[in-house]
């Protein structure tokens, strides 16, 4: 059982090399609530959903569904401690991402295409591929979406899709990365901002044992003894 707070960076999978390991402040205030106290938001309840096992010699990677899109579109992503951002495989991703399911943003009567292309390079955590450089490179193209998870739905998500992307990715058996660090953006940014706890947890087994399980907002108490 690994827990991860929101300023913990553990297990990187991917992790973006211009990203720097800056101290960060907590501005604390205390101040009387609002007479209009009473509409405080409800928090949300977490929502925990299956994780599969990228196997490639030994457990590497652990990865998920999320759904984009109206009506919803399956994606599959890697739930990435070392990142911030959502990009995926869409239809605008020639060849090199033909391994992969690819998003069509021309299905999805939400999406908005914000026209901005840039590109991002990885290298990977420790015991994934000790590549550093242009081997892990996605070109990309912003938009935003309804994103949703294990049921929670966040619009107007930013988001990027891949419209490029070196053979490195290619191998991967899921079509993107879902950034989970301390800085995150987007999904969780919006499920925070709905009154998720700023918390998630995961349950990751070796591929022999299975049923590796995310729980975001909150802990599964059932999966250990003893904490
Ligand atoms: C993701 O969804 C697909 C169906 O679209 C399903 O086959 C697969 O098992 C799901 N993966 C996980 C890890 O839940
Ligand atoms: C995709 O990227 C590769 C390099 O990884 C490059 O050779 C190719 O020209 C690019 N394709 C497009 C359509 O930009």
């Amino acid at each position: 059982m690994f827990l991860f707070s929101g300023l913990s960076l553990l297990l990187p999978a991917y992790v973006l090399v211009t990203a720097q390991a800056v101290p960060q402040t907590i501005h604390l205030q205390s101040r009387i609530p609002p007479a209009a106290a009473t509409l405080r938001r409800r928090a949300l309840d977490p929502v925990t959903v299956p994780l599969a096992d990228f196997f490639l010699g030994t457990d590497l990677q652990w990865f998920g569904n999320i759904t984009v899109g109206t009506p919803p579109q399956t994606v599959s992503v890697v739930f990435d401690t070392g990142s911030s951002t959502l990009e995926f495989a869409s239809t605008l991703c020639g060849a090199s991402c033909d391994n992969q399911v690819k998003f069509d943003s021309s299905k999805s009567s939400t999406f908005v295409d914000r026209g901005t292309t840039s590109s991002i390079t990885f290298s990977t955590g420790v015991g994934v591929d000790p590549v550093v450089g242009a081997n892990y490179r996605l070109t990309l193209r912003s938009g935003t979406d309804t994103v949703g998870i294990g049921g929670l739905t966040v619009p107007a998500t930013s988001l990027f899709l891949i419209t490029n992307q070196t053979a490195k990715f290619g191998i991967d058996p899921f079509s993107g990365i879902q950034g989970m660090s301390a800085r995150a953006q987007g999904l969780f940014a919006g499920l925070i901002a709905q009154g998720l706890p700023s918390l998630f947890s995961l349950f990751l087994t070796p591929q022999a044992v299975g049923n590796a399980e995310m729980t975001v907002g909150g802990i599964d108490t059932t999966k250990f003894t003893g904490f």
